[in-house]
């Protein structure tokens, strides 16, 4: 692993590259069409950002680390991808590109959750391929969905857009499996004062 400096122990996890398993990329790049541009947010070594600009039109790189890019440089079994645009820079200052459709975030310890999203929806994109909410699986979420504010969300699971996910609980009664199964997209959570962007 390696790391750039940073001050919290979340963010220093946040500053560690360690690529993922296979499952995980197979379950982006099924998510990909052939006609995205798509904007990777902390790219690592590339391996998954080439994949990915083999299956769509355009993918912008994001990476901190330039050691991981020069890594990825010397790969002398890959081949250059030609529509793969590589970007070395902080994601959290580096202006997104204005043509990008898709994110992806490969980051279970982000903390910048809600500045990412803020600067893809302002880009022009409407999904964001991710791990960093729930941790575990990748899921799709759509950027420019309705949102409900927490204080209107009556009981149930919730995903909001600082990157908090919950349950707000409620009486038995309403506890139905309809409630369990579901997730509401929403804003405002009690997480969200605390949220850096
Ligand atoms: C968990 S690794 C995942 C790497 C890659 N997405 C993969 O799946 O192989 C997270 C990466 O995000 C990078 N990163 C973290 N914060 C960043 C930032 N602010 N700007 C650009 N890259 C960042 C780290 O350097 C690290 O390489």
């Amino acid at each position: 692993m390696q790391a750039f400096e940073h001050p919290s122990s979340e963010a220093a996890w946040e500053a560690m590259w360690a690529p993922y398993d296979e499952a995980t990329y197979r379950a982006v790049l099924n998510q990909i069409a052939a006609d995205d541009v798509v904007l990777d947010i902390g790219a690592g070594d590339l391996r998954l950002a080439r994949r990915a600009a083999r299956v769509c039109r355009r993918v912008y790189a994001i990476e901190i680390q330039k050691e991981l890019l020069e890594l990825a440089a010397q790969d002398e079994d890959t081949a250059p991808v030609e529509n793969l645009i590589v970007l070395h820079g902080d994601a959290r200052h580096l202006p997104f590109p204005r043509d990008i459709r898709t994110g992806i975030l490969l980051m279970r310890h982000c903390t910048h959750f809600r500045l990412y999203v803020d600067k893809l929806k302002a880009a022009g994109a409407d999904r964001l391929i991710t791990n960093a909410r729930w941790r575990l699986g990748v899921e799709v979420m759509a950027l420019q969905a309705e949102r409900i504010p927490y204080r209107q969300l009556e009981m149930g699971w919730y995903a909001c857009w600082c990157g908090a996910t919950g349950f707000k609980p409620g009486p038995v009664e309403q506890l139905t499996l309809a409630v369990i199964e579901a997730v509401q997209e929403i804003i405002d959570c009690p997480k969200c004062q605390t949220v850096i962007v």
